[in-house]
């Protein structure tokens, strides 16, 4: 049984066919793949697009999707195995994600990391104990990772570019200021799919200290190595800017200060400047931007690159209906 909680874990072919059938949904192809099966989309966590889209796209295709929320409508969960539950949990995920498995085809996870202990965060504990206990298949919501941004992401790159094959594009994935320190899934998601088909991908941020964690790193190396792209990290707004193609912009905190964001707070400060305006963009080879939104706008990327033709964040939020049709279909089909 395959789950979809890396496109890390998936084939180059697989994700090919997914995204050919997520674009073959966003030209209108109707699909009854989900009729009579069900989903349960569980959140830890907010969301519009993710959960939205989710529902309409089960609905979309025949299905019906449950939302649950634990510790809001839904019990509040256990994940530590031998654990004395006399705290807040009421039930066990040893119970609740074989429960689930009885009533639904697919059962899909939001769980955000706690951005205390980073050795503990990269676990992903939440997802991992769901797809260990799970007897249906898995899908990730976001979590330390965001793979159905990803494939969202790169269907708007295919589409915009008019071909499957991104190769020797220049892809910049830029850290940019936001007031509170972010999760790193979009970062690590960006960087992974942006390698694995092949691009040129420069990392820019502040200091070595906005790194990602050394697994998508490792991931990134493997990929181009692979794919015939490549990978670097820069800390230079102008040299990296310079020729891209695409321009892709997240906010994260800086993985050595976990727990201590009080000590990042005034680094991540002092890097205000790496909001994406007209000016950044204008050294680019009449590139792209996007994000996977929401997006505070004139602190990520200013009105004026939000409001340009060359902003596809829009079309990439539509993507996500698309892609995880096509995720949901494969999954629930296999
Ligand atoms: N990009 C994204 O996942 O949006 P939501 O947090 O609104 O679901």
């Amino acid at each position: 049984m395959k789950h979809f909680l890396n496109t890390q874990d998936w084939s180059r072919a697989e994700l090919d066919a997914v995204l050919a059938e997520a674009a073959a949904f966003r030209q209108g192809k109707a699909s009854q793949a989900l009729k009579g099966k069900s989903i349960a989309l569980v959140f830890f966590n907010p969301s519009l697009r993710t959960r939205t889209s989710f529902e309409i796209g089960a609905f979309q295709m025949g299905g019906h999707a449950v939302v649950l929320q634990p510790g809001k409508d839904a019990w509040p969960i256990e994940f530590e195995l031998g654990t004395v539950m006399d705290g807040e949990a009421e039930e066990h995920i040893a119970e609740v994600a074989r429960v689930l498995s009885r009533y639904v085809d697919l059962v899909a996870v939001r769980a955000f990391p706690k951005f205390q202990d980073w050795s503990v965060d990269r676990q992903d504990t939440v997802l991992r104990s769901f797809a260990k206990y799970s007897t249906v298949p898995v899908i990730n919501l976001e979590t330390i990772t965001h793979p159905c941004q990803e494939l969202a992401h790169a269907l708007a790159l295919q589409t915009h570019f008019g071909t499957p094959d991104l190769r020797g594009k220049k892809f910049v994935l830029t850290w940019t200021y936001h007031p509170k320190p972010l999760n790193t899934a979009v970062a690590n998601s960006a960087l992974t799919i942006a390698t694995r088909l092949g691009m040129d991908v420069t990392l820019l941020c502040p200091t070595a200290e906005y790194a990602l964690d050394e697994r998508y790193l490792g991931w990134a190396r493997d990929n181009v190595a692979e794919s015939g792209g490549s990978f670097r990290m820069s800390h230079d707004i102008e040299e990296a800017y310079t020729g891209a193609d695409v321009v892709y912009a997240k906010s994260w905190g800086a993985i050595p200060y976990f727990g201590r964001w009080d000590q990042e707070k005034p680094i991540r400060d002092a890097h205000k400047h790496f909001i994406v305006d007209e000016a950044k963009m204008a050294l680019t080879n009449r590139g792209v931007f996007s994000h996977c939104l929401p997006l505070r706008r004139n602190v990520k990327a200013t009105d004026a690159v939000m409001d340009s033709p060359q902003c596809i964040a829009i079309d990439e939020a539509e993507n996500r209906l698309h892609v995880q049709k096509a995720v949901m279909a494969a999954l629930a089909t296999q």
